[in-house]
C-alpha cells in the first residue's frame, strides 16, 4: 500500500508498505477521500511537541471510503461491518493513506447522497462544531459570535448554530463574508474596531461566543461582549482560554476533550450532511503525493472549507 508519513518537521514522504490486515474487532477500509486539519501539520511541526520516538509519524485522523476487509466482531455503532460498506472513519490513526486499519467503532456509515471528498472532511470539524456549540449552551434566540465563521470549524458552528435557532455573527475577512451569509451568519469583518462592529449588529448583546481562531483579538472581543464566561469557548487559544477562565475545547493540555459527545455526534453529523442541511464545502483536493503542497495551503490560514486528500 502507499502511505504519507513524516520525514522530518519540513518533509513529509510517500512510503510504500504492506497493506494492513484487521485484527479482531477492526476493519479495513480503502481510502477514497481523507480530510486535511491543521492538527495534521501541527502533529510535526512542534506544536504539540516533540518525541523522536514517536517518527516516523503516520497522518490523518478521519477519512471516507469503502471496507475492504472486516476482522471478526468488527462493529460501529449502526451495527456490523462488512466488506462494500461505504463509511466515515474518525479518530483514525494514518488515514493519509490507500488503506487504513481501525477498530470498527471508527467508523460510521456514509449516506449515499454525501460525496466521498465531502465525508472525508465532515467528521472533525462537525464534531469539534457541536461540542463547541453544546458546551456554550447556543439554542433558540441566542446571539452568537463565531470567530472565524469561514474556515473549516467556522462554516459547522455557523450552520449547527443556525440550525439550534440561533442568530450568528461571524468575523471573516473582506474575501469570505459571502461564505458566511451563503451558512446563514451575518459576517462582520475582524481586525481593529471588531467589538464595535459586533455591538452595532447585535445592539441586543452578544449570548455566547466560540472562537475558532485563537488570536487575543477573538479572546479579547468574547470577553468584552459576552456576558457569561461559561458562555465562551475556544479550540485553538488553549494558555490564554486557560487564564480567562473561559471554556477550552480539544486535545490541548487542560482541555476538555470531549470525546463521548463529539463521538456522538458522528451520526446526526452524517444525517445532516447526506440530507444536504450541513453542507460540508471542500476547498482543494490534492493527491496523496502532493500532502505537503496540502499544508503548505492550509498553513496560509485562508481556505474556505475542507482540504481534502484523494489517493
Ligand atoms: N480544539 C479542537 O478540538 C480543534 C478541532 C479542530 C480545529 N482546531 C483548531 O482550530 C483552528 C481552526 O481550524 P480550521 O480547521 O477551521 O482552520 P481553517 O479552515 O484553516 O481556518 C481558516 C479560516 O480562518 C479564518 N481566519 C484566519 N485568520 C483569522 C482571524 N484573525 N480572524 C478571523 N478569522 C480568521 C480565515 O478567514 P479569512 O480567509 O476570511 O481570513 C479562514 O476562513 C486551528 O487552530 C485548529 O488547529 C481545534
Amino acid at each position: 500500500m502507499r502511505a504519507v508519513r513524516y520525514g522530518g518537521p519540513e518533509v513529509l514522504t510517500l512510503a510504500e508498505e504492506p497493506v494492513p490486515e484487521p485484527g479482531p474487532g477492526e476493519a479495513r477500509v480503502r481510502v477514497r477521500a481523507a480530510g486535511v486539519n491543521p492538527a495534521d501539520w501541527k502533529t510535526y511541526s512542534g506544536a504539540f511537541g516533540t518525541d523522536p520516538a514517536r517518527l516516523p509519524l503516520r497522518l490523518g485522523f478521519e477519512a471516507a471510503g469503502v471496507v475492504t476487509a472486516v476482522g471478526e466482531g468488527a462493529a460501529g455503532p449502526a451495527g456490523p461491518l462488512a466488506v462494500g460498506d461505504e463509511v466515515i472513519g474518525f479518530r483514525l490513526s494514518g488515514a493519509y493513506a490507500s488503506d487504513v486499519v481501525a477498530p470498527g467503532s471508527a467508523f460510521v456509515p456514509k449516506p449515499a447522497g454525501l460525496s466521498f471528498e465531502a465525508a472525508g472532511g465532515l467528521m472533525l470539524a462537525g464534531a469539534t462544531a457541536v461540542h463547541a456549540l453544546t458546551a456554550t449552551g447556543v439554542g433558540e434566540g441566542d446571539t452568537v459570535l463565531v470567530h472565524g465563521a469561514s474556515g473549516g470549524v467556522g462554516q459547522m458552528v455557523v450552520q449547527l448554530a443556525r440550525a439550534r435557532g440561533a442568530r450568528v455573527v461571524g468575523t471573516a475577512g473582506e474575501a469570505s463574508a459571502d461564505v458566511v451569509r451563503r451558512l446563514g451568519g451575518e459576517p462582520v469583518r475582524y481586525g481593529a474596531g471588531l467589538a464595535d462592529r459586533v455591538r452595532d449588529l447585535a445592539p441586543g448583546g452578544v449570548d455566547a461566543a466560540v472562537d475558532t481562531v485563537g488570536a487575543d483579538e477573538a479572546v479579547d472581543v468574547s470577553l468584552a461582549l459576552v456576558p457569561d464566561r461559561g458562555r465562551i469557548a475556544t479550540i485553538a487559544a488553549f494558555e490564554r482560554g486557560a487564564a480567562e477562565g473561559i471554556r477550552v475545547l480539544g486535545g490541548g493540555p487542560g482541555a476538555d476533550p470531549g470525546t463521548e459527545l463529539r463521538d456522538a455526534a458522528r451520526p446526526e453529523l452524517a444525517r445532516l450532511a447526506g440530507e444536504g442541511r450541513l453542507v460540508v464545502a471542500v476547498a482543494a483536493t490534492f493527491s496523496l503525493a502532493e500532502a505537503a503542497e496540502a499544508h503548505r495551503l492550509g498553513m496560509q490560514g485562508h481556505t474556505h472549507g475542507k482540504i481534502v486528500l484523494v489517493p
